[in-house]
């Protein structure tokens, strides 16, 4: 029942895959950021990610409403702070008599992909998830969607298929004091490396502002 990504939370590997890839929670200060993400996948990406066909006004929609004080968004940054990866961790509301549980739903930008971005998303929401008494973690993905199902069945998660869509779950085992820790140690990584990338921004734009050529966008 205690899958790997659970069980690599254990304080005796304080330094998980999680700290290699850096990963920040973001507030609704981000949500411009988070439609620009979006909005650069294309359809077919869009379809993987939302399980169905997702014109730009249904983005903008999603994007809107997405409810910061109640749900969890995870990001991570390129080197020009380009949002190149994001997760949005949904409580689902309490079932009397069900665990308590939570949905991700994860995208990479495909210039990201393959560099472990989507795994330490997945990694740390599960740690967060843990930390705030989730006891299941779903995936709903679609079941040709071979690069999510590798993550999710990496991560221990169970699969169930049905109707062409497929269920993954996570069974979570509750916080401890190494978890805690680590979600806050991964929290200062991300903005430790936020911080350096927000420096090296500044310092290239002040160097193309010297020579006369156009800024880095913000
Ligand atoms: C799914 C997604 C988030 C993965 O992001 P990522 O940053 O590339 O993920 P990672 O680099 O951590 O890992 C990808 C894994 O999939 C594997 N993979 C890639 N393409 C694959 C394929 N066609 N078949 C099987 N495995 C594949 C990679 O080898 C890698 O595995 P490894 O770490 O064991 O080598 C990204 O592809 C994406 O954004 N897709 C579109 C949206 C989507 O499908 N979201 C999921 C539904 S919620």
């Amino acid at each position: 029942m205690h899958k790997k990504i659970a069980n690599s939370y254990s304080p005796t590997k304080p330094h998980g895959q999680g700290l290699v890839v850096p990963v920040r929670a973001l507030h609704a200060g981000y949500r411009e950021q988070i439609l620009r993400h979006f909005l650069q996948l294309n359809e077919e990406d869009r379809r993987l990610r939302f399980g169905t066909h997702t014109p730009d006004e249904v983005v903008h929609h999603y994007v809107h409403h997405i409810n910061f004080n109640k749900d969890t968004v995870l990001g991570s940054f390129d080197g020009e702070l380009n949002l190149i990866g994001m997760a949005h961790l949904a409580y689902l509301p309490k079932v009397d008599g069900q665990p308590y549980a939570a949905e991700f739903g994860v995208s990479v930008l495909p210039e990201g992909r393959g560099q472990g971005i989507g795994t330490a998303l997945l990694e740390r929401a599960a740690m967060h998830s843990r930390n705030t008494r989730i006891e299941t973690l779903f995936v709903h993905c679609l079941a040709n969607n071979r690069p999510m199902m590798h993550l999710a069945q990496k991560a221990g998660m169970q699969v169930e298929y049905a109707y062409g869509d497929a269920d993954a779950y996570l069974k979570l085992p509750p916080a401890n004091t190494g978890t805690i820790v680590q979600e806050a140690a991964n929290e200062q990584w991300g903005d430790f490396d936020y911080a350096l990338k927000q420096n090296l921004k500044r310092s290239n734009n002040a160097w193309l502002w010297f020579l006369g050529k156009p800024r880095l966008a913000s």
